[in-house]
């Protein structure tokens, strides 16, 4: 299903030949700098970055505030460009690219989810969701399918037709996913994605995350400043002072650890309310005017 096996990236030696080695990263940075400002106000957010990521692996990012882990998103998700050093993905030079072709391989290949949702207020999740699509020039009725289908997908059917308004902080950042997840991409960049929830709603949308890694075969690179939520990725980088510092795997993700008691089957579990709405989202504590 994934963006990746659709249509080539912007340039013709940006489609990977069919025979292409697996063992050529989807991304790969090397030696990445990043200045901020010019002369006296200059400012090196990032002193050199190499990093290697593989189609279907789930990468958490942490490091101190200031360390330069949304400067090395925006990177990778082709939001900004590097000053030195090379950024490939799937064998493309993107620093290469024009800033149109670049936009291009956004819309195409990442899916972003921030820890403030960004979604539109009095705006329903389903238009929300929509909205990648209606900027693709998708007819509606294909918009209308894949939204509802991306909105089934984080458990939110049955709520299409609320605004965010009407939304838990959880729902909300479920409706961020869905409208990541709607284009299909290769690789999710989400930035400190429970940074505005309590508890119990980061683990829920970390198994979201999850459940999209392993079943979708998203890639999923993550900031987060939890150890408990970058427990739920396959490896852990971190960032001090614009370098990576350490980069290691992790042995034994929560969800794979024996034992691991799901919160999301948990909620699921509850029985199912009168109203016909999902059981998972009756558990949910309703925000602003309820629903
Ligand atoms: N547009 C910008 N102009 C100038 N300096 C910037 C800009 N964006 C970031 N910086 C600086 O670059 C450094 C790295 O910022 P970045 O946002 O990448 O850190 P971070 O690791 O994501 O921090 P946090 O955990 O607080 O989100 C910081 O010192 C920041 O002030
Ligand atoms: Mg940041």
């Amino acid at each position: 299903m994934s963006a990746a096996q659709g249509a080539a990236p912007p340039q013709p030696s940006a489609s990977p030949p069919p025979s292409s080695p697996r063992s050529q990263p989807l991304i790969g940075l090397r030696g990445v700098t990043k200045v901020y400002g010019e002369g006296a106000l200059a400012f090196q957010a990032l002193k050199g970055i190499s990093l290697d990521v593989q189609q279907g692996d789930f990468v958490a990012i942490m490091g101190p505030s200031g360390s330069g882990k949304s400067t090395a998103m925006n990177i990778l998700g082709c939001l900004d460009h590097p000053s030195t050093g090379a950024y490939l993905f799937r064998g493309v030079h993107v620093e290469g690219l024009s800033r149109d072709e670049r936009a291009l391989l956004r819309r195409r290949y990442f899916g972003f989810v921030f820890q403030g949702f960004h979604l539109l207020p009095r705006t329903t999740a389903l238009e929300n969701v929509e909205l990648p699509l209606l900027y693709r020039g998708e007819p509606a009725a294909q918009r209308h399918a894949a939204a509802t289908q991306a909105l089934a997908d984080v458990g939110l059917k049955g709520w299409e037709h609320h605004t965010s308004a009407e939304l838990s902080g959880g729902q909300q950042q479920r409706v961020a996913i869905a409208r990541a997840i709607v284009t299909a991409p290769a690789v999710l960049l989400a930035d400190e994605p429970t940074g505005n929830l309590d508890s119990r709603r980061s683990h829920e949308i970390m198994e979201l995350l999850w459940r999209l890694n392993v079943e979708h075969g998203i890639t999923v690179l993550m900031v987060t400043h939890e150890p408990d939520m970058a427990d739920y990725a396959r490896r852990i980088v971190h960032f001090v002072d614009g370098q990576v510092e350490r980069d290691a795997p992790n042995p034994a993700p929560l969800m794979l650890r024996p034992g691991h008691q799901s919160v999301t089957a948990a909620t699921e579990a509850l029985p199912a309310q009168s109203s016909g709405e999902p059981a998972i989202l009756q558990a949910e504590p309703q925000a602003g005017e309820g629903v």
